[in-house]
């Protein structure tokens, strides 16, 4: 696979992760209750150093971090439906995470993807288990 097209799938991702950060940033302040707001901040971070990991193999092969983000959907005002749309976030990463290792040739790219799928999986769990608690 070329270098270009490595960037490109990377700047998808990329741009991905910033979407979730800022999503994820904003729900912690709206939720009501303690313990989903805290994970939800946690978790925050955890998908900036996402960013972080991306942008340095993008800028490392030649290209540019892109931050041209779609309009975002925070998953509406109450806890339910920001969770909802936090674990759906996840469940397209995973899917997303394992297209591109799948895809790209590159051990290095193919490493870090990898790290970053395995942290997604356990946010998906986390955002499970504080759903479960509201609706059982
Ligand atoms: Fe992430
Ligand atoms: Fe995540």
């Amino acid at each position: 696979m070329e270098a270009g097209e490595i960037i490109r799938l990377l700047n998808e991702d990329y741009v991905k992760e910033i979407e979730t950060t800022l999503i994820y940033v904003r729900n912690a302040f709206i939720m009501p209750r303690c313990d989903p707001s805290r994970v939800t901040e946690a978790i925050a971070i955890d998908e900036m150093r996402h960013m972080n990991w991306l942008a340095e193999l993008i800028v490392k092969r030649g290209g540019k971090p892109g931050m041209e983000h779609n309009e975002l959907d925070f998953g509406g005002d109450d806890l339910k439906g920001q969770l909802e749309k936090q674990k759906a976030l996840e469940t397209d990463a995973i899917e997303r995470y394992k297209k591109h290792i799948e895809m790209i040739d590159d051990a290095e790219v193919v490493g870090v993807l990898k790290h970053i799928l395995d942290e997604e999986k356990r946010h998906r769990k986390e955002f499970r288990i504080r759903l479960e608690k509201i609706s059982p």
